[in-house]
């Protein structure tokens, strides 16, 4: 038996395991850590959404968030893809961590089909801590895997 024979099978499990450690749906779940109280810094990821509340998009995808309810605890929102116009919708908790915020990120496809995504779950969110500098606050931290955030590890938040 040639070598190839045996290592193939091994090298289409691997593809086909890698191929399903992902969410089942287009999603992501991050967790951060900032250095700032939760107030400021739910105000901060507030203007940001109205800053990115354009059609401005560039070269990449901050643009097109909108603002759908702000209660002080809970944010919702949502971005809309600049060429497809697919819509992601994204949920944000702010709880309280000593004098530092714990802040918990969602962000879900609309497209019930959405499998893979480039990222686009991660980068909605991603793009709106770094948009408003809070990744720059001391004890910053991000936690996320590609388990629970679609295609998280190859992201390019300048693109998508
Ligand atoms: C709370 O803040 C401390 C100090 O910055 C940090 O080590 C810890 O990971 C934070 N907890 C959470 C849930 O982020
Ligand atoms: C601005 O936000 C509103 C409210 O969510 C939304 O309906 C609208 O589509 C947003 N505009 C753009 C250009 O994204």
């Amino acid at each position: 038996m040639n070598l190839y024979i045996v290592i193939a099978p091994f090298i289409f499990l691997h593809c086909f395991h890698s191929a399903f450690t992902f969410p089942r749906h287009a999603s992501c779940n991050v967790e951060w850590n900032v250095g700032e109280n939760c107030k400021s810094a739910a105000i901060k990821i507030v203007n940001q959404i109205r800053i990115w509340n354009n059609t401005d998009c560039g070269t990449g995808e901050k643009c097109r968030y909108g603002l759908d309810l702000f209660d002080g605890a809970i944010l919702k929102a949502r971005h809309v893809t600049p060429h497809a116009h697919y819509v992601d919708f994204l949920i944000i908790t702010f709880e309280p961590n000593n004098t530092e915020c714990a802040i918990r990120g969602l962000s879900n496809s609309g497209v019930w089909y959405a499998y893979l995504d480039q990222s686009t779950n991660y980068c909605n969110l991603h793009n709106l801590i770094t948009g408003s500098h809070l990744d720059k606050t001391p004890h910053y931290h991000e936690k996320t895997s590609d388990s629970t955030c679609t295609q998280y590890s190859t992201a390019n938040c300048e693109k998508y």
